[in-house]
Order: C-alpha cells, then sequence, then structure tokens
C-alpha cells in the first residue's frame, strides 16, 4: 500500500497515487475468477450505478443481483440423496449436504446477506465488521459475530465493493481460521488491483463477481463504480 500524503481529516490523502494497477484484461486469465455476462444481471447493474437511484431502490437492486449471484455461486455445492413422498410415492432426491455459512462484511454487505437468506433460508450468518480507514485504506476489524461450533461444507464472504482488496483478504484470513474446507468470495463490484490481490493471496478460493470495473482513483474509489455502497443503501450521505 502506498504512503500517505496526509493524515488530515479535512483533506483525505491519495493512497493510490502512482501505485500501479493491472489492467482489466489482465485479470480475466485469473483461475478461479467468475465474471457474470447476464443480459439480467447487466441490466442491473446499470440501475445500480445511476446516481439517480434512490436508496430503497438502491437496496432492492442490491438484493436481486445478490440473489442472481448466489445462484451463480452455489452452482457447485455438494449434494447427497434423499427419498420423499409425493401424492403419488416415493421420489428419489438430492438435498443439499452439509451447512452453508455467509458472512456479510459489514455494514455493505447486509443487503447482499439478505439476497442469500431468500435463495437458501437456512444458511447462516456470520456478521464481520471491517471499515477502511480513508487515508492507508487499511481494513480495521471493529466487530464479529461467528460461531464457536463450525460445521460448514462452504463459506462466503460477502461485500458489494472489491477495491483494494484489503477488507476481503482480511475477511477470507478469519474464515480460514475457522477450519471451513471450502471458501468464496462473492461480490457486485470488482477493481482489477483489487480482484489481483485477493486472487494472489487466496489461489484457494472461488471469486465471484458480477461486473469488473475499471481502475482505482487516488483515494482507492472505484471507477466508474456506484459511489459508496453503504450510503446509498442505507440513506447516510
Ligand atoms: C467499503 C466496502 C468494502 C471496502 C472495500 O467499506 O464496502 O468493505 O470498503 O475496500 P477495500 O477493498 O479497499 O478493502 P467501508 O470501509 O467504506 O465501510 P462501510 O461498509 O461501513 O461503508
Amino acid at each position: 500500500m502506498a504512503e500517505t500524503s496526509t493524515q488530515s481529516d479535512e483533506r483525505p490523502s491519495l493512497p493510490m497515487a502512482g501505485v500501479p494497477q493491472p489492467t482489466r484484461e489482465e485479470v480475466l486469465k485469473l483461475p478461479r475468477v467468475h465474471i457474470s455476462s447476464h443480459p439480467v444481471m447487466v441490466h442491473k447493474m446499470t440501475a445500480l450505478r445511476d446516481k439517480n437511484t434512490s436508496p430503497p431502490e438502491f437496496y432492492r437492486l442490491v438484493k436481486e443481483i445478490g440473489a442472481l449471484l448466489a445462484y451463480e455461486a452455489t452452482t457447485s455445492l455438494a449434494v447427497e440423496p434423499i427419498t420423499v413422498e409425493t401424492p403419488l410415492g416415493p421420489a428419489q432426491g438430492q438435498q443439499l449436504a452439509g451447512g452453508i455459512g455467509v458472512m456479510p462484511i459489514l455494514r455493505a454487505g447486509l443487503g447482499l446477506a439478505e439476497a442469500f437468506r431468500e435463495v437458501i433460508p437456512d444458511i447462516q450468518v456470520w456478521h464481520l465488521g471491517l471499515r477502511r480507514n480513508e487515508h492507508t485504506l487499511q481494513a480495521m476489524e471493529y466487530y464479529n459475530r461467528l460461531p464457536h461450533k463450525v460445521d460448514l461444507q462452504v463459506a462466503y464472504a460477502i461485500d458489494p465493493m472489491l477495491a483494494t482488496g484489503g477488507s476481503a483478504i482480511d475477511a477470507i484470513n478469519v474464515l480460514k481460521r475457522r477450519g471451513i474446507p471450502r471458501l468464496s468470495y462473492v461480490c457486485i463490484i470488482a477493481a482489477p488491483y483489487g480482484l489481483l490481490k485477493l486472487a494472489q493471496t487466496h489461489p484457494d478460493i472461488d471469486i465471484y463477481v458480477a461486473a469488473l470495473d475499471e481502475s482505482l482513483n487516488d483515494y482507492g474509489f472505484i471507477l466508474p463504480g456506484l459511489g459508496d455502497a453503504g450510503d446509498r443503501q442505507f440513506g447516510t450521505y
């Protein structure tokens, strides 16, 4: 991470100024990175980015996009056979084998967590509070609510924005300490810089992204992005 140019609260520093960044093309080739190209996703992403989209509509779109991401990110989960009785007799079926956890990174990840719950109602939700320091871009943990007993087949760290990758890397580190056999990271928008950092630091996870953007600006904000996903969900401008 680049040195900060100032620590003044009035004039934020420019921590990404002069920091080399990979191009979109360079990160598109990364293994285990899944970037959506579905027309419905693209349509919803355009509305999400629009600065005239109000917080209630923004929150609704985050949940709709999150449901599509949840569907994509659960494609290869393990299932086990089960027999149920239809009104006409027995039917061989399958059920998900083992628990599923999602860890929303507070606070912007809350809308995505709701989306995952709508797709898979009996998931566990593990809350992790990370706040990015605007001067250093380092993620600081301020809260976590993780269970003592862990019995999951997979856990997803979820957050709308992957900028420098610091928050995502820390969140996966937290999950790795819990010994879960399979981990994934899910976000709405990724910058090439953060995506490359995450994939290099944690090459053993799958990464699901709704849209890959162009770059980070000198402040570390994603371009073209959508602004602050937390503020836009919760109306705190
Ligand atoms: C934003 C965003 C991610 C993080 C991404 O959160 O929601 O969690 O920054 O940045 P990174 O990839 O450089 O770590 P923020 O710290 O603004 O907190 P918030 O969710 O409470 O708005």
